[in-house]
This record gives C-alpha cells, structure tokens and sequence, in this order.
C-alpha cells in the first residue's frame, strides 16, 4: 500500500531519475528552475509517495516572495512513476500536502501547471492577477491557490525565491513545534540501568 513519507537524503538519488523520465532533461530550462536556482526545498513540505523500498512519487514547494513582500510556497515538481499514472497517487499527493501546508501556516501556493489538472484543488489563473515569473512561461499556466480565504487580496509582482528561510512564516510554527518536541524530550526521564 502506498505511503506519503517526508523525504529523506536517500530518496535524492531516486528523485532526479524519476524527474528525468517525467519531464526530460529539457526540464532544467524551465523558468520555474530560474526561480528555484539559488534556493532549498523547505524539508517540512518534501514528501514522496513510497510503497516499501520503491519511490512511486515526489513533491517539494520552495519559499518565494511575491512582488518583494507576500510570501508564498512555489509547487513543484510533482511527479509520478509513468507506468503508475493515472491511479490517484497525484490527487493524494497534493491533497495531503496542501492539507500540510496549510496547517503549518502558508498562505499563497503557486505554481506553473496545466489548469485541467490544477483546478480541482483551488488553483486559478494567477497571471490574470498580475503575478509574473522572472522568464517565459505561458500565461495560462501560472496558477495561485489561497490557503485560507481573502490572502489574495492585493497580492500581485514577480515570483523570487527566498534564499534566507529563518524568518520564513510557515517555517517559524514548523521550528516552533520542534522547540516544543525538544522540550518534551528534555522533560522525559530516560530510562535507568535496572
Ligand atoms: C501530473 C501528475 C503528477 C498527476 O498524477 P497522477 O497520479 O497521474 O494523477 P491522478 O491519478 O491522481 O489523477 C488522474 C486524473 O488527473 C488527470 N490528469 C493527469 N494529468 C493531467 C494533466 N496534465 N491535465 C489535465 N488532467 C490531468 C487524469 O486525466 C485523471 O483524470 P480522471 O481521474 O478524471 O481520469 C502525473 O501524471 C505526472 O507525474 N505527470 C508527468 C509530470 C507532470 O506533468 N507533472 C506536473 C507538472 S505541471
């Protein structure tokens, strides 16, 4: 039975072949890469699909700032084993993962994606609302979801990624929650030599 896992050092190396058969080596082009260039995945919001030792899936989302000040996840990419397309292991993915970001506290999602596909988890056109990427990119493809209703308001610029995650908003109750796991380990006696 298939598992969405936080992914893990190891995964990597299974990653970049799965990404190479999913979109080719073309992919590096893109200007969702430009974006992603000098940034990390926020290791929180890396998941991959597994089922035992075999990777079926991957999804990671990048810190970016939207028009210098609104700060947002960046998809991408989701991709699935191709053989294994079409089974709902996507819809899971994105499903679950956005239920994460949420939880953690992000606002904004965007992404560059196929619409058809895109629209049945709340993504809409984000170029219509005068969001722009630093290159090329159709304009129909530029998608934006609101994690919690109204945080679209007045949001509009160039998509840039966010080198210095410290003070990043979903990252800090992320660090926060560890903080508070630290400290229940610190409290916990650990168990003497009988
Ligand atoms: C896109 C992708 C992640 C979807 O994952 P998946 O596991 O194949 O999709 P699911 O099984 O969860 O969902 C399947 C449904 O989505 C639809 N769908 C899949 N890709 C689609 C697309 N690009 N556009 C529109 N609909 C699409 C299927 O037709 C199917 O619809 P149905 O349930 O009505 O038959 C996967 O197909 C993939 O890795 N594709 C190659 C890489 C890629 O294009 N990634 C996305 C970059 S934007």
């Amino acid at each position: 039975m298939p598992q969405i896992i936080h992914e893990r050092p190891e995964h990597a190396a299974l990653i970049e072949p799965l990404l190479d058969r999913c979109f080719g080596p073309d992919r590096f082009n893109k200007t969702a890469y430009k974006v992603r260039e000098n940034i990390t995945p926020l290791p929180e919001l890396s998941f991959v699909t597994v089922e035992g030792d075999t990777l079926l899936a991957t999804i990671r989302y990048w810190p970016v700032m939207i028009g210098g000040k609104t700060p947002a996840l960046l998809l991408g990419p989701i991709a699935v084993e191709p053989e294994l397309q079409g089974k709902g292991i996507g819809v899971a993915l994105m499903r679950e993962t956005i239920r994460v970001a949420t939880e953690q506290g992000h606002q904004l999602i965007v992404l560059v994606g196929d619409p058809e596909y895109y629209g049945q988890f709340g993504f809409q056109n984000a170029a219509v609302l005068g969001f722009e990427m630093p290159g090329p990119v159709e304009k129909h493809r530029l998608l934006v979801k609101e994690c919690a209703p109204g945080t679209l308001e007045n949001v509009s610029g160039i998509i840039a990624g966010v080198a210095d995650i410290s003070s990043f908003p979903g990252r800090t109750a992320f660090e926060t929650e560890t903080d508070e796991m630290m400290a229940r380990l610190a409290a916990f006696t650990p168990p003497t030599d009988a």
